[in-house]
Formats: C-alpha cells, sequence, structure tokens
C-alpha cells in the first residue's frame, strides 16, 4: 500500500519526468536545426534518459498498488538564442527537478514510508550526476565566450557521448 500524499507525488513526478524529455527533445530538435550534432545527440541522449526516470515512479507506484494518472505534458519553449543560454536552462531544470526530489523524500521520511525512501535514493544519487553534467558543459561554455573554434570542439567532444 502506498500513501495518498506519496501516490500523488509520484503521479506529478511521471510527468514532470515526461516533461523533462519533451523539453529536452525539444532542445536537441533546436540544436540539430542550427547544426549542433553533438548538442542534439548529447540532448536526444538525455530525453531517453528522462523517459527511464519517469517509468521507473511508473512502476514503482503500480508495484505498490498506487493508481496511476497521466495529465497532460506541458509543451516546452522551442527557441533559443544560443547554446550557452539553452544549457543554463538545463541546468536550471536539473536544479528544479532535484528540489522535487528532496521534497519526495523529506515526504517519505516524514511518512516513515521506508520502501519510498530507498526507491528515491537513487534519484537522488541520479540529481548529483544530472546536476553535474550539465553544470560541466555550462562552464566550458562560458569559458570559450564567442569563439566559433571552442564551440566546435565542445560540440564535436558531446557528439561521442
Ligand atoms: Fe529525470
Ligand atoms: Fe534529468
Amino acid at each position: 500500500m502506498i500513501g495518498k500524499k506519496m501516490e500523488e507525488l509520484i503521479n506529478t513526478q511521471i510527468n514532470a519526468e515526461m516533461y523533462s524529455a519533451y523539453l529536452y527533445l525539444s532542445m536537441s530538435s533546436w540544436c540539430s536545426q542550427h547544426t549542433w550534432n553533438g548538442f542534439a545527440h548529447w540532448l536526444r541522449l538525455q530525453a531517453q534518459e528522462e523517459l527511464t526516470h519517469a517509468m521507473k515512479f511508473y512502476d514503482y507506484l503500480n508495484e505498490r498498488g498506487g493508481i496511476v494518472t497521466l495529465p497532460a505534458i506541458d509543451a516546452p519553449k522551442a527557441e533559443w538564442r544560443d547554446v550557452l543560454e539553452l544549457f543554463k536552462e538545463v541546468y536550471a531544470h536539473e536544479q528544479k527537478v532535484t528540489g522535487m526530489i528532496n521534497a519526495m523524500m523529506a515526504e517519505a521520511i516524514k511518512q516513515k514510508d521506508y520502501a519510498a525512501e530507498i526507491m528515491l535514493q537513487w534519484f537522488v544519487s541520479e540529481q548529483v550526476e544530472e546536476e553535474a553534467n550539465a553544470s560541466e558543459i555550462v562552464v566550458k561554455l562560458e569559458k570559450i565566450g564567442p569563439s566559433a573554434g571552442g564551440l566546435f570542439q565542445i560540440d564535436h567532444q558531446l557528439e561521442k557521448r
């Protein structure tokens, strides 16, 4: 059995992970349009990862006898000024998701929902990695500034992800 509050939080999180996938797909498409194939590749893989996150929550909720509700997924934006602005938004988005995961963990602890705590531990670690990856790209982009050569180099590096 699962508490109503935890069920609600997990349903919200399934939607948020799906939205993350939508957002990164939209970003990937923008990068493709601007022939940043490495950035596009990185974001496309990131979108796929977000879908696996959604499915982890989905499977967990079903396993625990909860009811999965699937509200509409918001449309993400589709235009960015440049890759720096775009990746700053990736980083900000991951920080927001970390906040949501932390709030769920706080609720699990409060409810003494040990099963949820163990499931959420994986996401706490995952968010450390997600934030580190996004922040590293932002720092690199800030370092090279408007140098086209530097941008091409980072784009090429990310193609190997
Ligand atoms: Fe995620
Ligand atoms: Fe993420």
